[in-house]
């Protein structure tokens, strides 16, 4: 995606907007210091440990680990991905975004993928108007009377019915388009017909409000009792939910969201008020799923059948979510009572009684925990030993931050055993915040290289010492050189550009930490503490490497590079 956007127009959007501006126009900021500081809009704080550094172009919060520039502020902030959010700031800058054009997407290729759009919209109209001119209708309208779908329902959710008839589409659209988008099958004579026939018609349209797909469902018992849209260029059942689009028409920013089963789960919903749900179409949950709707929302309520298929499915789900978890991401388990799904109970009990039920869902950490603590002896050694083992396998999925520690900690609390989550532990302790409690300063290698990830623009001190790498010897240094040779090769102009190069890179996390290690030194002493730093630095490793080439020429021998390099390092001594 990353790659539509000019990589050079990025750079300049970072070096035009200043991330102090930016957040404070969201989230109002208070100087201290050479910070900038408010109480954590990613976690709930009463002091406020969240700070915005302005040399640097980057904000981090102590509290929850929370970090990133302009960029990640708004993906996280506004819950955006990464186009719109590069778009949200350039309209902040007050300049519009190029965009490259690939290759494939020629001009007629874009006109056909409109064509399929357009083809698409035009049925989900002529199945909605259906419902009010086909001969046919009195059955279907029956029918959504007896579901208590009222025309308001019908209306947001452009319901229709397709009626029972062989080839109404195909001689009325094109026949090419219909093929391409799903809506005619063909036998094996080569006929085409209508895919849907005799079947209330679920319209399905992406967050644009266009239509991709469709559902329907029989009049009657008759199987199947679902039809769905084949998987189509503009049609994919893994990344899309029903009922997006309706729900942000109806609030953009709902405070949650609920994740159901079934369409007409969703419409019984609206039915009632709740315009906040949508549905998996017929799959499980996917990772693609939560990142769309974490967008929107930072609390999902998954809600299951209470037979042992809803147990069943509401695992299966729990397995796809835990990379998604980051923190102040929210998700709870409604499991609702035996032979009852959402349309049936909040008809049977009403709304009252169900917005109770899903206000009391479960934590997924409860539901977690309780799934295993089910299964399992923990009473007996072997019961927590196999706690552990199973549970970990999720908890490692888990991003690394504050909800991860606490599940990690619960894990060891319920095992009543120490357990080192051995990644984490890798992590905080080249992390800034733990180092300081270690021993209140950061090795020298990792000092240097914090304060090149902090002002990119040292990198000319580094090529003034004209260094030579060969035979330097000191903990991390292929880490070092590679940070450095991204830094010459890019030229970014501050940390907050230098950060955007590493989105998705595996060593964004360690930029990162490097980052939020305050240095407390003084913009005008930077350069001077750098360069005195990198000399102390180049002499102990000339030391270290010294020793090893002279341990090498004793017990290998050298061979004629290695003897020069030899003879100038010791001339340089
Ligand atoms: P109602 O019986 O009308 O209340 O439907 P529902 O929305 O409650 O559906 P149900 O709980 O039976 O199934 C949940 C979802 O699974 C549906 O909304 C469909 O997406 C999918 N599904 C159910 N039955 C079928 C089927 O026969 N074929 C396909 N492809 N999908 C189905
Ligand atoms: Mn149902």
């Amino acid at each position: 995606m990353s790659g539509r956007i000019p990589r050079e127009f990025i750079d300049d959007l970072l070096v035009r907007v200043d991330i102090v501006d930016l957040i404070d126009s969201h989230l109002p900021l208070k100087k201290a210091g050479s910070n900038f500081v408010a109480r954590c809009p990613f976690h709930s704080e009463k002091t406020p440990s969240f700070s915005v550094n302005r040399a640097k172009q980057f904000f981090h919060c102590f509290g929850c680990g929370a970090s990133g520039n302009a960029i990640g502020f708004l993906m996280d902030f506004s819950h955006l991905d990464f186009v719109e959010a590069v778009e949200d700031l350039a309209a902040f800058a007050g300049i519009s975004v190029p965009k490259e054009t690939y290759e494939y997407r020629t001009e007629s290729n874009r006109e056909n993928l409109g064509g399929l759009y357009l083809v698409s919209e035009q049925v989900a109209t002529f199945y909605n108007e259906q419902l009010k001119s086909h001969p046919g209708r009195a059955t279907a309208n029956a029918y959504l009377n007896m579901r208590g779908v009222s025309d308001e329902v019908v209306r947001d959710f452009l319901l229709g019915y397709a009626p029972d008839e062989w080839s109404l589409l195909s001689n009325r659209f094109d026949q090419k388009s219909l093929v391409d988008v799903g809506l005619l099958g063909k036998n094996d004579a080569g006929r085409v017909y209508d895919r849907f026939r005799g079947r209330i018609m679920f319209p399905i349209r992406d967050k644009r409000a266009r239509v991709i797909g469709f559902g329907g469902r029989v009049l009657d018992d008759s199987l199947p009792k679902y039809l769905n849209s084949p998987e189509t260029v503009l049609f994919h059942k893994g990344k899309e939910v029903y009922g997006l689009y309706e729900l942000l028409q109806k609030n953009p920013k709902p405070k949650r969201v609920l994740v159901v089963e079934g369409y007409m789960d969703v419409i019984a919903l609206a039915q009632f008020g709740i315009h906040y749900a949508v549905a998996t179409l017929g799959t499980a949950v996917t990772q693609t799923h939560l990142d769309l709707l974490f967008r929107y929302s930072a609390e999902l309520i998954f809600c299951f059948d209470g037979d042992s298929a809803g147990q069943a499915a509401a695992w299966r789900a729990l397995s796809s979510v835990f990379p998604s978890l980051k923190d102040g991401r929210q998700i709870r388990i409604m499991l609702l009572p035996q032979n009852h799904d959402p349309d049936s109970l909040i008809r049977e009990q009403g709304l009252d009684i169900f917005i109770e039920r899903m206000q009391t869902a479960q934590a997924l950490s409860d539901y977690f925990f309780e799934h295993f603590s089910r299964d399992l002896k923990l009473s007996e050694i072997e019961g927590r030993a196999n706690l552990k083992k199973e549970a970990e396998v999720y908890l490692k999925q888990l991003p690394i931050g504050a909800f991860r520690e606490m599940m990690f900690e619960e894990l060891s609390r319920l095992s009543r055993r120490h357990i080192v989550d051995n990644e984490a532990v890798d992590v905080y302790k080249k992390s800034p915040k733990m180092r300081r409690q270690r021993n209140d300063r950061l090795s020298l290698p990792s000092s240097v290289m914090a304060l090149l990830v902090q002002n990119p623009r040292l990198i000319e001190v580094v090529e003034r010492k004209k260094i030579d790498w060969n035979y330097l010897e000191f903990e991390g240094i292929e880490k070092f050189t590679e940070i450095l040779n991204v830094v010459l090769k890019d030229r970014p102009a501050n940390h907050g550009i230098l950060l955007e190069l590493y989105r998705g890179h595996i060593d964004e996390l360690v930029i990162k930490k490097l980052a939020s290690w305050d240095l407390l030194i003084p913009e005008e002493g930077v350069e001077k503490e750098f360069s005195d730093a990198l000399d102390k630095l180049l002499a102990q490793a000339r030391t270290t490497g010294l020793e090893k080439l002279l341990a090498k020429e004793k017990i290998n021998g050298l061979d004629s590079e290695e003897k020069e390099l030899l003879r100038k390092m010791l001339a340089n001594k």
